[in-house]
Order: C-alpha cells, then sequence, then structure tokens
C-alpha cells in the first residue's frame, strides 16, 4: 500500500543540504533564535550578507528564515510556513451549519487524549483540539523540517480567534516516525489514533498540502502498522483519504463519512 509517485515523493525529506539565516535588519533575539535552531539542527548558521552569496552560488536545496514572529523554509521561488488557515475555514464553515466529516468520524466528548500520527501542516489537529475541552492531541511527524515548522508555528503563531490559540496549546508535536511509535506504545494508551497518510492521487491544484510535499514522507501504510493502531487505541481508529484513493479497500473499516463532492472520506474502525 501507498504511494511512489516520483514527482510528489518527498525528496528532501532527510536533505541536510540547507542553513538557516534571518531576515533582513534582524533584531537580537532573531539572530540568537537562528543560531539556536541552526545549532538544533546541525546546519550551518549565515547572516544575511552570507545568505546572499550563497544563493547566488545556489548549492544549497532550501534555507530557514527566522522572522521576527515566524519561522519559515525558502526553496527557490516556494516558500513554506505554518498557518492554521484551513482549520479555521473548516470551522467556520461548520459554525454556518455546513457538515465537517472529520467530527462526524471521530464523536468527541471533550475530554478525548488523541494521537494524530501524522500530523502535517496541524490542521486537522487544530481543528479536533477545538472541540476538546480538556484533552490533549499528540502529533507524530516523521519530517524533520515539516516537524520544525509547525513546531515553531505551535509555539509562535497568535490568531485573533481564540479558540485557535487554546487548540494549538493541546497540541503536542512529536519528531518521530509512527511505525516505530506505535510499536513502543503500550496497548489502548490512547482514546482515539488517528492517521492521514499522503494521499496516492493527490490534488495537485487546489491542495494546502503542496508546500510540504516535497519534504513529506510518503511511506504507505502496512497491514501490521493497522494492527498496532488497534492495539494502541482504546476506542475508534481513523484514517483519511480520497475516494479514488487505494487505501479504504485495503483497510477493514466498519463506517465511512464524507462526500463524493470534497472526494475526501473517513474510514472508522469501531
Ligand atoms: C497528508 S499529511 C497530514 C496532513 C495533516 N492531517 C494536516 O491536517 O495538516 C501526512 C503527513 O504525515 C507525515 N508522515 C507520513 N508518514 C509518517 C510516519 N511514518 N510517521 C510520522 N509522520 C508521517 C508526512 O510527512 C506528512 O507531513
Amino acid at each position: 500500500m501507498g504511494c511512489n509517485d516520483s514527482l510528489i515523493a518527498g525528496g528532501l525529506a532527510d536533505s541536510k543540504n540547507f542553513y538557516v539565516t534571518t531576515s533582513d535588519k534582524p533584531n537580537r533575539r532573531q539572530v540568537d533564535k537562528a543560531k539556536r535552531l541552526a545549532e538544533e539542527l546541525s546546519a550551518p548558521y549565515l547572516d544575511k550578507r552570507r545568505s546572499i552569496l550563497a544563493n547566488r552560488e545556489s548549492h544549497h536545496d532550501f534555507y530557514y528564515v527566522v522572522e521576527r514572529n515566524r519561522v519559515l523554509i525558502r526553496r527557490q521561488s516556494d516558500i513554506f510556513f505554518f498557518h492554521p488557515s484551513s482549520a479555521k475555514m473548516r470551522m467556520r464553515n461548520w459554525n454556518h451549519g455546513q457538515n465537517e466529516y472529520l467530527l462526524d468520524a471521530f464523536q468527541l466528548s471533550g475530554g478525548e487524549r488523541i494521537l494524530d500520527l501524522t500530523l502535517g501542516l496541524g490542521s486537522d489537529a487544530i481543528l479536533m483540539g477545538g472541540f476538546l475541552r480538556e484533552g490533549q492531541v499528540i502529533g507524530l511527524e516523521s519530517s524533520l523540517h515539516i516537524y520544525t515548522i509547525v513546531r515553531y508555528g505551535l509555539q509562535d503563531y497568535v490568531d485573533p480567534a481564540d479558540w485557535i490559540n487554546e487548540s494549538m496549546k493541546r497540541i503536542t508535536p512529536i519528531h518521530a516516525d509512527y511505525k516505530t511509535y506505535l510499536r513502543t506504545t503500550p496497548d489502548k494508551s490512547f482514546d482515539l489514533v488517528y492517521c492521514d497518510p499522503m494521499f496516492d492521487h493527490p490534488v495537485m491544484r487546489s491542495s494546502g498540502l503542496n508546500p510540504i510535499r516535497p519534504f513529506a514522507n510518503h511511506e504507505g501504510v502496512s497491514e501490521e502498522d493497522i494492527e498496532e493502531m488497534r492495539r494502541v487505541s482504546r476506542g475508534r481508529v481513523v484514517f483519511k483519504t480520497l475516494i479514488r484513493d487505494r487505501l479504504l479497500g485495503q483497510i477493514p473499516v466498519n463506517r465511512v463519512y464524507g462526500s463524493k463532492s470534497s472526494g475526501i472520506l473517513y474510514g472508522v474502525i469501531l
């Protein structure tokens, strides 16, 4: 199972060919933060002048930029940064009476401890966090670069909507491969386990996930992984996929939620 499309595969997931810099005219805090990040990632720190020279020579795959209020990655003309826009839009639609199938699939009561195996940009995690009064979301991400951008995003981003800020506090991002994490986690440790792997046939045109594609882990879900998810969950295991992908045909789900118009399905193992 899974996807191996060479056009979308995460060729940069393990790249060490990058550096860290700041935006123009950085303050002391930015410079310190950029140096700390470089050390954490075992990458060189280049000040702005050296960064401009390095870009002219273009030997690097990409570089991190520590701005005043956020950390982002620049790669050629692309920019990858954290923003909870999709969670916001989905909550707004739900408040206006539209269906949100993730909520139908999850059936949250508000105190759950959720394991999100595939954190990505954190949009699903933020939406679920918005419906937790006391619960918690543990979000795993195996790509170091996606994890780094989202971890800083969850920490630094401040939204005008309080529910987003409250929800982000409930999410604990962990840099880990779920395949390993699951196998070292005791039975029934979580109320719900959620898995949203990279799609086999993504909708490239409109996907909010396009910025993460080159950095993402595109490995598929195995039958043993599904057994591990069931073992670790006290309750449901929920999978997200596209109608035209193969995943749901290979998983013994009890219920499916979604619509033809969105093309997205949530399969639930009860
Ligand atoms: C489709 S995206 C998830 C999007 C996420 N649900 C959101 O709302 O932003 C899948 C993410 O899971 C990550 N991933 C894939 N396999 C993984 C694994 N074995 N362990 C941890 N993360 C993984 C990918 O790198 C990617 O960031």
